[in-house]
């Protein structure tokens, strides 16, 4: 391959373990309501990984599906970034597993990469560089999560967000010339590491031996969230002269539905554009962009050709978006 190739979304693919985790359930468990939870995240329910469920089984899910939707086999696939916080073992990565069950090329590479909730856009950012360059010629970006492994269920205040899935990408390298302008057009990342006493974990193999629980300070991850989200926006859409109002949908990471509006309304965009799953999936971290996305096609209402804009925050703080024409 010569010169520099273009990343085409070829399928995308979500699975959400089958037990459902009403706001009803939650409020047998910690002091919460449904209507607190509803008013102030807008989740509902979500989905909690079986025993014997891991991140890498979720992953495997979602990969199948979204190599059935691209059209190919697992065989055909060089490269797996999957992105997560909640990996099977501390070591190996999460995807070696993902390619030993899937069978992927001989001769390919799979590593995780860790940006919490920011994690599926520092994967796909770390796949279409590979892409880009001509190393590997097709890659499977997963995001997978069982952040219910790691949560409190003792602490109202972060038990309630959260919920397991996996959503995968596939994507390959393509000419230019036959892409026309259809593919990745480019990926912002950024991370603050003096904000990370703000949403961490207190465990890990090398500080205290142990996996730890998810901590957060809420409200002060609320308005970071709100600001880094909508410069990011705005910067990859300046980068690469696109008008805010010529994007199809915004896949926004799902936190909270007060963080997708607040956001809406800070830079004018058009709410109905606004791809929410909360409602049933909660925060699935690195998880909730791709199957938020795969959602989007599944129901028709995302279609090729279509400008679409991801963006996410999370622990770090990390933070980014992308840009791309399905
Ligand atoms: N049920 C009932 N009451 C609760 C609950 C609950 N589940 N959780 C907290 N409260 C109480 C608090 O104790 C507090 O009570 P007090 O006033 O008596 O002290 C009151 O509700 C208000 O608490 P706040 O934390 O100020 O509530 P806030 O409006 O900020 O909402 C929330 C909290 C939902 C966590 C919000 O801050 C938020 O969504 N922040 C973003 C955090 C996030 O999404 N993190 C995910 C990872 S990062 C990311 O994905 C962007």
């Amino acid at each position: 391959m010569s010169g520099e190739q273009r990343s085409l979304i070829r399928g995308l693919g979500g699975y959400l373990p089958e037990r459902i985790l009403t706001n009803a359930d939650l409020a047998q468990m910690v002091d919460t309501t449904d209507s607190w939870i509803v008013e102030r995240t807008g989740i509902r329910e979500r989905h909690i990984a079986a025993d014997g469920e891991t991140t890498s089984t979720l992953a495997i899910r979602a990969a199948e599906r979204a190599l059935a939707a691209a059209g190919m086999r697992a065989d055909e696939i060089e490269l797996i970034v999957l992105a997560t916080a909640t990996p099977d073992q501390t070591f190996p990565a999460t995807a070696a597993r993902v390619q030993a069950a899937l069978g992927t090329a001989s001769g390919g590479a799979a590593f995780d990469v860790q940006a919490v909730c920011s994690g599926f856009l520092f994967a796909t950012g770390v796949a279409d560089n590979f892409l880009a360059r001509g190393q590997f010629r097709s890659a499977l970006v997963i995001g997978a999560e069982t952040f219910s492994r790691i949560l409190d269920w003792t602490d109202r205040t972060t038990c309630v967000l959260f919920g397991d899935g996996a959503g995968a990408m596939v994507l390959t390298a393509e000419d230019p010339k036959s892409a026309g302008d259809r593919g990745i057009m480019g990926v912002e990342l950024h991370t603050d590491g003096s904000k990370h006493d703000l949403l961490f974990v207190d465990g890990g193999p090398s500080s205290t031996k142990t996996v730890g629980h998810l901590r957060m300070q809420g409200n002060q991850v609320f308005k970071h969230a709100v600001v880094n989200l909508s410069n990011s926006i705005e910067s990859v859409a300046r980068r690469h002269g696109v008008p805010l109002s010529e994007v199809d949908w915004f896949i926004p990471h799902q936190a909270n539905q007060r963080i997708l509006e607040a956001v809406a309304r800070r830079i004018g965009i058009d709410e109905k554009k606004v791809i929410s799953t909360l409602a049933h999936h909660a925060n699935t971290s690195a998880a909730s962009i791709p199957l938020a996305f795969a959602e989007a096609v599944d129901d028709g209402r995302i279609r090729p050709g279509d400008l679409a804009l991801m963006e996410a925050m999370g622990g770090g703080f990390s933070w980014g978006a992308a840009l791309a024409r399905v």
